[in-house]
């Protein structure tokens, strides 16, 4: 099994929907998965997802060719059960514009916003799948294609060059870490 992961809006389901049509693989979505075994709990506004409940259903019933998709991916398959994970990330200045066209709220576009530009879903990935396994690619002003194209390379060859990401360096440069972490 597969999984591509990032924080939202790095462009998870767009380059996995190709992929999958283009190699065959099942795309299955962790959040409409959760939904669906009804792992999921309105708590006020927000979904809050049962990860422990989720991970022994899920590593039960995900087939061997299926490309599991969503930022929770990494915390609810067992290593060993994953060939490859791919890491999507994205400029976190870009990432802003994603959020407010989502009309995102200024807690959660902090979150997640920090939590890209601090690489916690990477750190997450290497941890829990292993530095082998995992692989990270920056979409920003990338276009689709070039992504997909090489996303499916690293899945058929099962090797890749991993972009290198510091969004942190950037951002301190900058002086916007106390935009970023007004905490
Ligand atoms: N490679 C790319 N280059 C430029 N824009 C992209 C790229 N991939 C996706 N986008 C755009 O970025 C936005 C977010 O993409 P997408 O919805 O696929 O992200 P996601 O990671 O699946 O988000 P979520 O976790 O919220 O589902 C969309 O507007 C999409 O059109
Ligand atoms: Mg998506």
């Amino acid at each position: 099994m597969k999984i591509i992961t990032g924080n939202p809006g790095t462009g998870k389901h767009t380059v996995a929907r190709i992929l999958a049509r283009n190699i065959g693989l099942e795309l299955i979505d962790v959040n409409e998965m959760s939904m669906h075994e009804g792992m999921t709990e309105r708590n006020g506004r927000v979904l809050e997802v049962d990860v422990r409940k989720l991970k022994r259903v899920l590593d039960k019933k995900i087939p061997k060719n299926a490309l599991l998709v969503g930022h929770l991916a990494p915390y609810i398959i067992s290593k060993s059960k994953i060939e490859i994970a791919v890491v999507l990330r994205r400029n976190p200045y870009n990432l802003e514009d994603v959020y407010k066209k989502r009309r995102y709220d200024k807690k959660k576009m902090l979150e997640n916003l920090g939590s890209e530009i601090i690489g916690i879903t990477y750190y997450d990935t290497i941890k829990n799948i292993g530095r082998k396994k995992t692989f990270q690619f920056d979409t920003t002003n990338k276009s689709v294609s070039s992504i997909v194209k090489k996303i499916e390379s690293l899945f058929v060859k099962g090797k890749a060059k991993e972009d290198n990401v510091d969004w942190l360096k950037m951002v301190s440069e900058k002086k916007d870490l106390k935009r970023f972490f007004p905490y």
